[in-house]
């Protein structure tokens, strides 16, 4: 194989990561030649390509080195891992992203009770995740036949081939329209950057570097806010009390008035009407709450 000096990034061709995968990249300052039915995107800007893909592809062509990086869910990631568990060693989930969260969970016909692992015991157990399944069911206890189904799991009680299902739930419709009923949680997933545990040692690998550290910072103010305020110097205790998250206020001395500062803090996460309206009664005034666009530390 040719070596590459341009980074490369899997991800999901089509799918539910696939337009918040593009929105991060796109706010990590990426921008590639538009092409969504095609595999491969140029970057226009940073020396970073995308190549577009099924999911379940992406661990394997990081493993290989077709790519270096990879956005994927974490049951993805984590299945390749236990079914390969020799290239899978040397990949790591090197972000989580906030976004796509989902649950990998065992479900039972919605007539069935469920009152624990032991229920399963000698079921027969349909999933498209074998290793997942097969690793909560070792850590239970429990001696339980896994049948490998590529696709449409959930049917599978129905049509008389299991008794019960593994498969992802997000706002759990797909459960409620097969009659299942989720019973317990086997893995908690989102969006994750995948990659090799060693970056590429050349060009690459400090692409990858500044793309991770943009990635901090647009992952970070994502759900931050920026909150600015006028406070008298004896009510900042109380009102920094109350701040969200607890941030470190920076003070301005406002002029004419000693006694009176203007506060500037960094909230990690929203800021509500009602912790307005609190700090306000502690003496604050003319309050503004701003979204955050970029950070660098
Ligand atoms: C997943 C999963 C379920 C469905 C659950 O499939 O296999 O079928 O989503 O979502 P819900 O709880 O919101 O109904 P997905 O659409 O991701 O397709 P895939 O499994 O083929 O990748
Ligand atoms: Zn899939």
């Amino acid at each position: 194989m040719k070596p590459r000096d341009r980074l490369r990034i899997a991800m999901q061709k089509s799918g539910r990561l696939t337009d918040p995968a593009q929105e991060l990249l796109a706010r990590c300052g990426l921008k590639f030649r538009q092409s969504r039915d095609k595999l491969f995107c140029f970057g226009e800007g940073e020396p970073v390509d995308l190549l577009l893909v099924r999911d379940d592809d992406i661990p394997g062509l990081i493993a290989e080195g077709v790519c270096d990086l990879g956005i994927v869910g974490r049951n993805v990631l984590r299945e390749f891992q236990l079914t390969n568990p020799d290239t899978g060693a040397g990949m790591d989930e090197l972000r989580p992203l906030g976004f796509g969260h989902c649950r990998l969970s065992i479900a039972v016909p919605q007539e069935d009770a469920y009152d624990g692992p032991a229920q399963l015991q000698g079921q027969r157990i349909a999933t498209s995740y074998p290793g997942l399944l097969g690793e909560w069911l070792r850590s239970h206890g429990v001696d339980a036949k896994v049948v490998m189904l590529a696709g449409s799991v959930e049917i599978a009680p129905r049509l008389g081939t299991a008794d019960a299902i593994c498969d992802l739930v997000s706002s759990g419709a797909t459960l409620v329209a097969n009659q299942l009923r989720e019973a317990v949680v086997v893995v908690e997933s989102e969006a994750v950057l995948a990659g090799r545990r060693e970056l590429p040692l050349d060009e690459r690998g400090e692409i990858a570097e500044l793309l991770l550290r943009r990635l901090d910072g647009v992952i970070q103010v994502r759900d931050s806010r920026l909150i600015l305020m006028q406070a008298p110097r004896d009510a900042l205790a109380a009102i920094t009390r109350l701040l969200p998250g607890l941030p470190i206020p920076t003070l301005t001395p406002v002029d004419g008035a000693p006694d009176q500062v203007v506060l500037q803090a960094l909230c990690a996460g929203s800021v509500s009407w009602r912790q307005l309206e609190d700090m306000k009664r502690a003496g604050a005034r003319d309050m503004l709450v701003l979204p955050v666009e970029k950070m660098l530390a």
